[in-house]
């Protein structure tokens, strides 16, 4: 069969009148947004698409609401070309690509020095991302309060505002009727999944597998900028997450016992833990003791480059 050729969709008016136009068929449509520089993981969310939606819509937008200043916004690894070759190998094709040139009004402005309007955290840590750092524009910004506080929402304090804000407005342009989602961020899907049922918003989110390379390491966008001994380093994490399930699975239920080990596992290895802690499934509080359906959720760095990973442990 012939390789389905996407249609590449720039502009938000019309890309809300090709979602709208597809309704009027009767058709549903499946979103998974994306930064791009795509992955097999992201390759994962588009085909299980297939199985909730007629059509699909992939958007690639490195977002800057949810970088602040000091990231690697400009760094972030980009392929344009290489994403739309490998979402024509994609069994069943991709109806669109999103691909906006920017969602967001910086203003009139230039000189704006956030002093009056940024909002904080409670705990004066400045929430300003590389939105607000260029103008006055764009002024609202949804929160998942309680969800966003822990794990990466305290070494990232803008990250989870900027995610629900565009992917708002990625639900408000195209529409769908599902949007799929990685659970390899775990704490992000968790976030919209509370977004979405907080402010009834009429789209169904599907959350999907961890997808790995054959050695374990979780698929990431940001692995290529790991050099190879910090790739090979990387995999403590992985290995140290599956160890502590197979013992949580063997009835370890001492959540400082596990998270030591793979605290321990990563130190050794030569990464530096970011976090490593034990949460419920749904709440994202940590527990003490397993229980529960939990999940392991480990940020570490290896070099510049911070990587995520997470396991569920049903016990
Ligand atoms: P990005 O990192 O490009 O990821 C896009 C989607 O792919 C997310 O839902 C993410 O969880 C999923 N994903 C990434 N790596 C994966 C893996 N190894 N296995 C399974 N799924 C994986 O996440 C974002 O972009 C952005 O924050 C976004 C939601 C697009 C908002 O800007």
């Amino acid at each position: 069969m012939a390789a389905k050729e996407p249609e590449i969709i720039r502009d938000k008016d019309q890309m809300r009148k090709w979602s709208r136009a597809m309704r009027s068929q009767g058709k549903t449509i499946g979103l998974v947004p994306t930064m791009g520089y795509l992955h097999a993981g992201h390759v994962s969310l588009i085909r299980e698409a297939h199985n909730h939606s007629d059509v699909i819509v992939v958007s690639i937008y490195v977002n800057p609401g949810q970088f602040s200043p000091s990231e690697d916004l400009f760094t972030y690894p980009s392929d344009f070309h290489g994403d739309i070759q490998k979402l024509r190998a994609v069994p069943g094709g991709v109806d669109i690509v999103f691909n906006p040139h920017n969602l967001y009004d910086y203003g009139i402005n230039p000189n704006y020095t956030n002093t009056s309007t940024s909002s904080s955290n409670g705990e004066g840590v400045k929430l300003e991302s590389c939105v607000e750092e260029k103008g006055l524009g764009h002024g609202t910004w949804v929160r998942v309060e309680r969800l966003e506080k822990g794990m990466c929402g305290k070494s990232r304090p803008v990250f989870f505002k900027g995610v629900a804000t565009v992917v708002t407005k990625l639900f408000n342009i195209v529409e769908p009727d599902v949007a799929l989602f990685g659970k390899k961020d775990y704490q992000q899907l968790r976030i919209i999944q509370r977004m979405v049922r907080d402010l009834d918003f009429s789209i169904r989110v599907i959350g999907y597998e961890v997808v790995r390379e054959s050695d374990g390491l979780a698929m990431s966008s940001r692995n290529v900028r790991l050099s190879p001994e910090e790739r090979e380093k990387a995999l403590s994490i992985n290995k140290s997450l599956s160890r502590a399930r197979f013992f949580a699975e063997k009835g370890q239920i001492s959540c400082k016992e596990l998270t030591d080990l793979v605290i321990q596992a990563i130190n050794e290895a030569g990464g530096r833990v970011d976090y490593a802690e034990i949460v419920d499934q749904d709440s994202l509080e940590t527990v003490e003791d397993i229980r529960s359906p939990v999940v392991f959720c480990v940020a570490a760095w290896f070099g510049k480059v911070r990587l995520i990973d997470n396991m569920e442990i049903r016990v």
